[in-house]
């Protein structure tokens, strides 16, 4: 076994109605003003509106804004981190998916660090050096995991890229978790997100980077996206299967944040960056394609994520459960129907030659458990488009 660390970041604060506690938390950050940062669809729901109505209740002073892009772009951050700097807050609470987690990390960092977002992302000329404004995440959807993790996901629109910022100061102080928020996902939305949640168990659990302890995790996380995921979309109303899907992201993102990631979530963000195809779609469209060319690289592990998500594999060899896993993952998809060619979400052929080469630009493609060259990558492509 190789040496290695685990990182548990976040504070969780997990329950049917945990974001109720959001007054007293800001209150023992002594917070003398909130930046409360959403999306343009949930300020119009009673989410916003009763956690509104208890920051008033309990006199915490607020300003919301809700300005802001799915998949944000370094100009909306960099616009958006000066609407916070004038604003006077001095804490930040992100409500939403990942899009506003991921902007509310950018803009608590911009606070601390001089420059633009763009000077911050990967291959860039800044590394992060000073604490961020503390932020606190209340997730609306089980999928991104932002609330755990370290990493914002940035848009270079002008190159048609999305690129990471990470480091340990970006991680929210808090996460609370409250499945009550979820029940009004829309089924669509569930289900992509869900996809997203388990592909970061799996490709944390199958990396080379994988410990003891994020295996754990990425495990429990499988199997209980496995057993929960269908109903969450099926019955929305379902508050176990909200819980444990809540649950099972933030694990998940534990895991990977640990373990990290592979090439479904390089093919995922180089899709995005030229198809804007949304990030669970894109994973979970990929994840099944991608498993039938990585199971080789750890049978082992393969055939424990085909135990994981309810496969019977006695009567089989190693190699034929190990296979089994990309099955269980191809059934789960198609019964939450994510689409599952490329052509369906306006993947042409001719935008391969970008996705390739931004797979291959990925960071953490090194940690896949196959070492995958272009060819390998456009094979996982075509199977996904014919
Ligand atoms: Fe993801």
């Amino acid at each position: 076994m190789k040496d290695f660390q685990f990182r548990m970041p976040a504070k969780i604060m997990f329950g049917v109605g945990a974001s109720k506690n959001l007054p007293e938390v800001a209150k023992n950050f002594k917070a003398k003003k909130i930046f409360l940062l959403t999306g343009p669809h949930i300020v119009k729901t009673d989410i916003i509106k009763s956690i509104k109505e208890s920051l008033d209740e309990a006199k915490v002073e607020y300003q919301v804004f809700s300005d802001i892009v799915t998949d944000p772009t370094i100009e909306v951050v960099d616009k958006t981190a000066g609407i916070l700097r004038e604003s006077g807050a001095d804490l930040v609470v992100a409500v939403g998916g990942g899009s506003p987690m991921d902007t509310a990390k950018a803009i608590c960092m911009l606070q601390t660090n001089e420059g633009s977002v763009k000077d911050y992302l990967f291959g860039g000329s800044k590394t992060v050096t000073n604490p961020c404004m503390p932020l606190i995440c209340i997730p609306t959807t089980a999928g991104s995991g932002s609330e755990m993790t370290a990493a914002t996901v940035i848009t270079d629109t002008e190159n048609e890229i999305k690129l990471s910022v990470t480091h340990e100061y970006l991680v929210p102080k808090i996460a609370l978790i409250d499945p009550e928020l979820q029940v009004g996902m829309p089924q669509s939305v569930t289900a992509s997100t869900g996809m997203d949640a388990l592909t970061h168990a799996i490709e944390a659990y199958v990396s080379l980077n994988a410990n003891p302890l994020s295996d754990m995790y990425a495990l429990y996380a499988i199997e209980t996206i496995g057993k929960n995921l269908r109903t969450a979309v099926s019955n929305g109303n379902d508050i176990e299967a909200r819980s444990n899907m809540a649950i099972a992201s933030s694990i998940a993102a534990t895991a990977f944040l640990n373990g990290g990631l592979g090439v479904v979530h390089g093919i995922a963000q180089a899709m995005g960056g030229v198809a804007h195809v949304s990030h669970g779609i894109a994973n979970g469209l990929i994840l099944p394609y991608a498993m039938e060319r990585n199971y080789v690289g750890n049978l082992e592990k393969f055939k424990n994520i085909a135990i994981a998500l309810g496969e019977n594999v006695e009567e089989l060899s190693l190699r034929e459960a190990a296979r089994k896993a990309a099955e269980a993952v191809f059934e789960l998809a198609k019964d939450i129907r994510i689409p599952m060619k490329l052509k369906e979400v306006g993947i042409t052929e001719d935008h391969f030659p970008v996705i390739i080469q931004g797979t291959m630009n990925y960071r953490l493609l090194a940690i896949n458990p196959c070492k995958l060259k272009e060819k390998d990558i456009e094979d996982i492509l075509l199977k996904a488009y014919k």
